[in-house]
């Protein structure tokens, strides 16, 4: 059984785009801008945003956070979104979720130009990502997609089992790994909270990817000898034994499901760290207008 370093895969593709970087500023080309929409003061999600804009310091890249009151309406939030559809200097905008429960996530996504959805939300980037088109891939996805590739492990003809429908995670995956590419062409099971006999059909799966979003759900029962365990959950659980008051669990019950894999993903430091890497690639890729 190997564990995938996820923490270590990131470090090395932040050299890459610390490599690019060096380029783009020794012939004077755009320089890599991230704007972040943050509304309200959601604990979650101001730790990520401050994680993302500490990401764009150490590569380089501009950031701009812009924070609205958790009254926002949606109207004003959108007019907000269009401003840095409009500006050229802004290369990707991310819109944090969730949203305030007055603002519709789906109209938010689908106001902001696909040019600059570096999170992938948008219908025309999901729509292109479906067709194998150039398009945003969103960060979790990619992140996952680039732990197999660097990892050498051979997804061609493989059970995937994917479980959770999420947009942002367990949908996409769903799709990417059945595309015909080189990290792709397996045959996919999307499964969710109605499927029926959840831990007979994970029992199948040669790649078993967990995007549900319960901590420890997936336990040995779930999981075929020799299979790689993809774990994308990310759940803050109260633990008075830390300083935070809380721990961080994944999807899977890593103890007794990692003696049965033959690769596992760690939480942390397993597909967490990829996520935002995979956001930079997606602002660098903008910045050189490389997808559209
Ligand atoms: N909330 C949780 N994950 C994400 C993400 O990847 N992007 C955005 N915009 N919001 C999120």
């Amino acid at each position: 059984m190997q564990i995938i370093d996820g923490k270590a895969v990131a470090d090395e593709i932040k050299k890459e785009i610390a490599l690019e970087m060096e380029a783009i500023l020794a012939s004077g080309k755009k320089i890599p801008h991230l704007v972040a929409i943050l509304v309200g003061n959601n604990g979650s999600s101001e730790t990520y945003v401050a994680n993302k804009v500490k990401s764009c310091e150490e590569l380089g890249f501009k950031s701009s956070l812009l924070r609205f009151p958790p009254t926002i309406t949606e109207s004003e939030l959108l007019a907000e979104v269009i401003k840095v559809n409009e500006n050229d200097d802004m290369d990707g905008l991310i819109v944090q979720l969730p949203l305030p429960n007055h603002i519709n996530p789906d109209k938010v996504m689908e106001t902001i130009s696909p040019r600059k959805d570096v999170d992938g939300f948008h219908p025309i980037n999901i729509g292109r990502m479906a067709k194998g088109l150039p398009a945003y891939i969103s960060a979790t996805p990619q992140g996952v997609l680039d732990l197999l590739d660097r990892y050498g492990i051979e997804t061609s003809g493989k059970h995937c089992v994917v479980v959770g429908r999420s947009q942002i995670v367990g949908l996409p995956m769903s799709i990417l790994m059945q595309r015909n590419t080189k990290i792709g062409n397996c045959t996919v099971t999307l499964t969710h909270s109605r499927t029926q006999n959840l831990a007979e059909m994970c029992a199948t799966a040669d790649i078993l990817i967990a995007a549900l979003g319960i901590p420890e759900f997936i336990t040995a029962e779930f999981i075929k000898e020799g299979a790689v365990v993809i774990d994308v959950g990310l759940t803050r659980v109260e633990d008075t034994t830390k300083k935070s008051g809380f721990a961080l669990k994944g999807d899977v019950k890593f103890d007794e499901v990692a003696p049965k894999c033959s690769y596992i993903t760690p939480v942390p430091k397993g597909v967490g760290p990829m996520t935002i890497v995979s956001l930079m690639k997606n602002t660098l890729l903008s910045a050189k207008r490389a997808i559209y």
